[in-house]
């Protein structure tokens, strides 16, 4: 199927999995275990049910969505994602340039395969930078002052990654530290020639960020390690929230208490998060978390959702129960992996173009008209 003629993000995703060798493929597309939480994901968002209202003018549709002080076009951005390269080379640049492009915010991550710098400079006022808390404090505190440097005003520091979360598909495909080109692998790339040409003229892609560190890395042990700390705590958000003078998130939050703890602190806001189903099989969708932690939140800070975002419509389901914007990962990644830049815009504007309608067909012009009251089963309503 030609680029033109994807329908829909599930169509990209489709597209990107021909064009990409299924070890790379699996790298962006799974989830944890049995890929139960992932899969969740979606049928929860399929769940709420929204029932338009009628006889609204609804000629004039204003996208426009206000997070965090800064006004952009869309109500959602690209999440972080780490090693996005493997997937696509160039990935998280043309991702950069896509949301410099359309007005709305990109999230470095800490584990891109591009550097922070290299990323605000695309992104250009647009771009945010995530953290992971290293085990190390001094490789933590380089980060941030690199971010700073940088320039990025909001960090988003990710708390649900105590313990890496384990990817079946990763196992089979025996991705290992370093990388190893096995008979199979050597397969995989000689039947996708594009992808395997357009890497080698990129070169092998690594955790930028982290580039010396990692160098002498001989397990994914050590790699975790540098990246990630399982002893992350409240005290040590506490300390975070009074170094970073910028916007402070956290994201992956799930449970009211936390997300009132977070607010309780000082945080600008939360990312109601499952790292896309990646990090635990047994956890709950994020739209079934999110009502109870808005009302926890109760206003006192930004409320962003993510985690399954496949459609224009999502958005809006995620606004009525109580989210504040929207960040999507892979709907924007499959983009990149189906066509590359076109790819990516394309699936920006699939997801755009079902959001100004969907907003038509509801009977809201704006994002701002969107609340509980169009929930089905709002017994206020
Ligand atoms: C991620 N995610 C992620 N999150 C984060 O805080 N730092 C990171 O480096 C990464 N890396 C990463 C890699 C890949 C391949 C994926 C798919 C995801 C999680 C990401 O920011 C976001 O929470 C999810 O992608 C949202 O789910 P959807 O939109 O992909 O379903």
């Amino acid at each position: 199927m030609g680029l033109d003629r994807a329908a829909s993000v599930d169509d990209l995703r489709l597209r990107a999995k021909r064009r990409i060798p299924r070890f790379a493929f699996d790298l962006v597309d799974g989830g944890a275990e049995n890929e139960r939480n992932m899969r969740r994901n979606s049928e929860a968002f399929e769940e709420v049910e929204l029932t338009p209202r009628y006889m609204v003018d609804v000629s004039k549709i204003d996208t426009r969505s206000s997070v965090l002080g800064q006004t952009f076009d869309a109500p959602f951005g690209m999440a972080p994602i780490g090693m996005l390269n493997a997937f696509w080379p160039g990935a998280d640049l043309m991702l950069a340039q896509l949301c410099k492009a359309q007005n709305i915010p990109y999230v470095a991550s800490s584990a891109a395969s591009t550097t922070l710098e290299t990323l605000a400079e695309a992104a250009d006022g647009n771009g945010w930078f995530q953290l992971y808390v290293s085990s190390d404090p001094d490789v933590t505190e380089g980060l941030l002052a690199r971010a700073e440097a940088a320039g990025y005003g909001t960090l988003m520091v990710t708390a649900d990654v105590p313990a890496a979360g384990k990817r079946d598909r990763d196992i089979r495909n025996q991705l290992a530290v370093p990388f190893r080109f096995t008979p199979e692998v050597i397969m995989q790339c000689a039947m996708n020639p594009r992808w395997a040409l357009t890497s080698l003229k990129h070169g092998a892609p690594n955790v930028a960020n982290y580039a010396d560190l990692l160098q002498s890395a001989t397990s994914y042990a050590d790699v975790q390690k540098t990246l990630i700390t399982p002893g992350f705590t409240w005290d040590d958000l506490k300390h975070l929230r009074a170094r970073w003078k910028g916007q402070l998130l956290v994201k992956g939050v799930l449970h009211a208490k936390d997300a009132d703890m977070c607010a309780d602190l000082g945080c600008d806001g939360i990312v109601v998060s499952n790292h896309g189903g990646r990090q635990v099989a047994f956890g709950p969708p994020t739209v079934e978390a999110l009502p109870a932690i808005a009302k926890a939140v109760a206003g006192r800070m930004a409320i962003i959702l993510d985690s399954g975002i496949r459609r224009g419509a999502d958005m809006l389901r995620a606004k009525a129960l109580g989210a504040d914007f929207a960040f999507t990962g892979r709907a924007l990644a499959y983009g990149v992996g189906a066509g590359g830049e076109v790819g990516a815009q394309r699936a920006f504007d699939i997801l755009h173009l079902e959001l100004v309608r969907a907003l038509g067909q509801l009977g809201a012009v704006s994002l701002d008209g969107v609340g509980p009251t169009y929930l089905s089963k709002f017994k206020d309503a």
